[in-house]
């Protein structure tokens, strides 16, 4: 952490490259996005119906120097204006870590400043430092394409992971049902857009009985497939448009119903009065009502935040926010990348 109480601005340019956005942030003292450089590399990857990891670290490659000099123009500022440079360790794909990791500490190492290295994860989290007064403690509910857990953030340097998925997380149940339905890569947003216009009570779907924390989301996966087998041998195999609202929507309504619930639990159990949400799932629509209905509870209402859309999907502004706020970087500039939560 570089400081949250000194005397002067705090600048920190990050970069971020674990999966497929190349990214490049500069965040004002922790709180307050100065410039957002993205290059998606989604339309490549679409025509695989996913990422594939070596053609991503190529394009990396290829934006990683023109989202830089695009974040530093956004801003106006000049690389002697930069605190500190920050970069994306892990987890996530190794070649694309590489490239924006070794951009970060070349220009660290040049220009004479500290390095931050941050955990892919705990950035998420920190995205909710944004435009916000948000402090710990508070619950997180981090929901991404490769993670779902529940964590008590206690302080800045105390994270306790409570809960998580014991098969796949969340995202990439949303990815594959949205294969199983045809639709193209990444299927998260598709299939929240259609679900909002089909029932949500269409068709019963399993809710896994997990103990404590943890989820389950691969039954809920193999029940879909199951439905829409069901559905193709009553209907024909091209299903009509509001027959695949009617399936996104029932699948949409108990996943973000059993996220809540065992929010809630833990909320209530480990006695937080804030929660927020993480990661790119926490651009769900159903999933942000849902969780907005906690702050109505009558004498008993929780504090609820979610970033704003472009902050839960991968971008570098929440990574430069974490080398602000969070004291478990990685500062030597020594440090490898990793695929795996550490
Ligand atoms: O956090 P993220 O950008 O990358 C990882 O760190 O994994 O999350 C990507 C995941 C994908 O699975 C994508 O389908 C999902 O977030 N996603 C959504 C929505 N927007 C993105 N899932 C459901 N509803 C959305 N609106
Ligand atoms: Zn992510």
């Amino acid at each position: 952490m570089v400081g949250e109480e000194s005397c002067c601005d705090n600048y920190i340019m990050a970069i971020e490259t674990s999966c497929d956005e190349t990214a490049c942030a500069i965040v004002k003292n922790g709180r307050e996005v100065i410039s957002n450089a993205v290059a998606s590399q989604i339309k490549t990857h679409e025509k695989y119906g996913g990422v594939i990891p070596e053609i991503a670290a190529r394009e990396h490659l290829e934006a990683i120097n023109v989202v830089i000099e695009e974040a530093f123009e956004q801003a106006n500022l000049k690389p002697k204006d930069i605190t500190a440079f920050a970069g994306t360790v892990g987890p996530g794909l190794v070649g694309s870590l590489l490239v924006g990791l070794n951009a970060a500490k070349t220009l660290a190492l040049v220009h004479d400043k500290p390095f931050i290295g941050i955990n892919h994860l705990t950035a998420h989290v920190c995205a909710n430092y944004i435009d916000t007064d948000l402090k710990p403690p508070f619950i997180a509910l981090l929901i991404s394409g490769g993670h779902t857990q529940i964590i008590e953030v206690k302080s800045h340097s105390e994270q306790i992971i409570i809960g998580e998925t014991i098969d796949d997380a969340v995202g990439e149940a949303y990815d594959k049902v949205a294969r199983l339905i045809g639709l193209p890569y990444p299927g998260g947003p598709i299939l929240d857009k259609l679900a909002k216009e089909g029932n949500p009570h269409a068709h019963k779907l399993p809710d896994a009985k997990v103990e404590g924390y943890d989820f389950s989301f691969s039954g809920l996966k193999t029940a879909v497939l199951r439905l829409i087998q069901q559905l193709k041998k009553e209907n024909g195999e091209e299903l009509s448009e509001n027959i695949v609202k009617d399936v996104c929507a029932s699948f949409q309504e108990t996943v973000s119903a059993t996220l809540l619930k065992k929010v809630k639990r833990a909320l209530e159990e480990k006695g937080y009065k804030q929660v927020v949400l993480a990661g790119g799932v926490a651009a769900n629509s159903e999933i942000r009502r849902k969780f907005s209905e906690l702050e109505k509870i009558e004498n008993g209402g929780y504090k609820v935040n979610a970033p704003q859309m472009k902050y839960c999907t991968d971008n570098a502004a929440m990574v430069a926010s974490c080398a602000y706020f969070s004291t478990n970087t990685f500062d030597d500039v020594d440090v490898e990348v990793f695929s795996r939560i550490k």
